[in-house]
């Protein structure tokens, strides 16, 4: 049911002034209280264009709009008011969603392609908070572009080539005795990366071996690349472990070393742009003088003695993307403090004249930290991903164990509840802002919470096992006050869907399925829904709409919906 549109179409249809529908659809609100109506219309913007008094035009508005259409129209202040027919709206909504899968879904994207950059972790390194957010708020936003239609591909851009890495076999080759690198951990890498770090810092000549090894890794030396090989593998087993845990897959997992052979293309080609520029025998663009009024900072493309860099990867990355997928949209799901490198890597590419540059967007996030310490992997007081889940899977079991003790599958159903109060924790906040949490909190059934989504959808399962089921199609006459906040929230999902996209926004999701869960309780702590009585069917299909509304939006989320716990 596409009501905001069909909305926006009747003020289009009654007003004179030069404002298209999309425009009319952008400005539609939904009012937090219902005694506003369903939707309302401000018309601020209209009041401001014809310099007039806004409540003045909008009671000529909510005069001159066709009335059969709705069950009231109200001017109030600056805004018309619509107010729906409610039974019949109520048995449509009902029906439709009940019968399709795509309820809220929409075509937008249509032979468009997004490609997400996201998780993105560096090998020989524990894989941190922040990587965890890009995955799941990348994974998020994937799954939200399809359900707008598009086709997405999404790219784990690994870590896994520059310096730190010829450091890496440096100190293996001089610390390692005869232990094989398989046998190494992350954390016995981690440990070989730090103490080298440190005796780089005291003895150049260090830090001299290390950049040897890496001009080695990117010449193809075979014992560099053997070594390396390893090391990449074993980071990959244990990203995976997390990455199925998550239940995330990717389309590439071709990280930075994929582009070694595709650097020197770019570089020629800044170099025939004449955009390149020799400094103390380094390769730069010299943003500050290219773009004065940017205020970017000179971005460095080769060293000294030859070797790339990350900027110059994620260059040969984006041009390589370009042709391979023929994106509309690339956008790069990253923390908030790349935020120069992206502004770089779009301006070389401008500058190189790649118009799509434009389409790239850098999808920032904020800091992500666990009750107040800050998760860094460069420090000592690294806190693992591994033991964020499992942590969050006890805390879960723990609960179901009290409230549900015969629960068979327990463990299972605790995975799918720990790990997905982590993810709902991550994607209910605005991606920007910083957070910070506690897992006691998260992993609760009650209260804003992932769990408390899940219970409540487990809820419905368990009234619907207890119940002869919902027949299709039946006329669901369902006009009360009770119900009614429940539809018109089921109403707003398409538009949720869209908005939450089109604003890289998954806690608009997460927001709304907590207020549809909310709306759910409340009817079900005064209503008798079992009763036999003419409406009984009626009450089934509505309570099945909701549970297949969760479900839809957990499974954007990327979080498993369980139907008992
Ligand atoms: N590996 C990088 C890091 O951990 C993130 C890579 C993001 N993607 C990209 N194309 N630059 O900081």
């Amino acid at each position: 049911m596409k009501i905001v549109e069909n909305i926006a179409q009747i003020i289009y249809d009654s007003l004179s002034q030069g404002m298209t529908i999309e425009e009319i659809t952008s400005l539609i609100e939904k009012p937090k209280n219902l005694e506003n109506g369903d939707y309302a219309f401000p018309v601020f913007k209209i009041a401001k264009h014809v310099k007039r008094n806004p409540n003045e035009i909008a009671t000529e508005l909510a005069f001159r709009i066709d009335l059969t259409k709705f069950d009231k129209i109200e001017a109030k202040g600056p805004y018309v008011n619509f107010y729906l027919k409610k039974d019949r709206i109520a048995s449509q909504l009902i029906t439709e969603i009940n019968n399709s899968s795509r309820y809220g879904f929409n075509e937008v994207g249509r032979d468009k392609t997004i490609l997400i950059d996201l998780s993105s972790p560096n090998i020989a390194k524990p894989m941190s908070m922040g990587h965890l957010r890009s995955t799941v708020i990348g994974n998020a936003i994937a799954n939200l572009a399809t359900a707008n239609g598009y086709k997405t591909v999404k790219i784990n851009h690994l870590g896994d080539w520059g310096t730190q890495f010829g450091l890496m076999i440096a100190a293996y080759k001089k610390w390692g005795n005869n232990k094989s690198i398989e046998n190494y951990s992350i954390d016995e890498l981690v440990k070989l990366y730090v103490d080298i770090n440190n005796a780089a810092k005291e003895n150049p000549k260090i830090a001299e071996e290390g950049r040897a090894w890496f001009k080695k890794l990117e010449e193809n030396d075979d014992e560099a690349i053997s070594l390396w090989t390893i090391i990449r593998k074993q980071s990959l087993i244990e990203f995976f472990e997390i990455y199925d845990r998550l239940g995330i897959s990717f389309d590439s997992t071709n990280g930075e070393a994929f582009y070694n052979d595709k650097m020197q293309n770019i570089v020629t080609l800044l170099e025939n742009k004449k955009l390149l520029t020799k400094s103390q025998g380094a390769e730069i663009v010299d943003l500050p003088k290219l773009l004065p009024d940017s205020n970017l900072p000179i971005a460095m493309i080769k060293r000294s003695d030859g070797a790339t860099l990350y900027i110059t990867r994620d260059l040969a990355a984006a041009v390589y993307r370009k042709h391979e997928y023929e994106f509309d949209k690339a956008f790069y799901v990253v923390g908030a403090e790349q935020k120069t490198h992206f502004l770089q890597l779009k301006a070389i590419l401008k500058l190189a004249d790649f118009d799509w540059s434009d389409d790239i967007e850098h999808i920032s996030f904020g800091l992500i930290t666990l009750g107040g310490s800050k998760m860094s992997s460069r420090k000592g007081n690294t806190i693992a991903l591994v033991d964020v889940l499992n942590t969050a899977h006890n805390l879960a079991l723990q609960q179901i164990n009290i409230k549900n003790p015969d629960l068979l599958n327990a463990n299972d159903i605790a995975e799918e509840v720990g790990v997905g109060a982590v993810i709902f924790n991550d994607l209910m906040n605005d991606r920007k802002l910083s957070i910070d949490f506690n897992l006691d909190d998260i992993v609760r059934f009650e209260g804003d919470t992932g769990p408390y989504v899940q219970y409540t959808n487990a809820r419905i399962h368990s009234i619907l096992k207890k119940s002869t089921g919902y027949q299709k199609n039946d006329n669901n006459v369902l006009n009360d006050d009770k119900t009614w906040p429940i539809i018109s929230k089921m109403l707003d999902f398409p538009n949720v869907i869209k908005k939450a996209f089109d604003q890289r926004d998954p806690s608009q999701i997460a927001k709304y399925i907590l207020q549809l869960s909310r709306e759910f309780n409340s009817y079900y702590a005064n209503t008798k829904i079992l009763v036999e009585d003419e409406n009984l069917n009626a009450r089934l299909g509505l309570i099945t709409s909701v549970s297949k509304i969760i479900e839809t939006s957990l499974k954007l989320l990327g979080i498993k919906a369980p139907n008992e716990m």
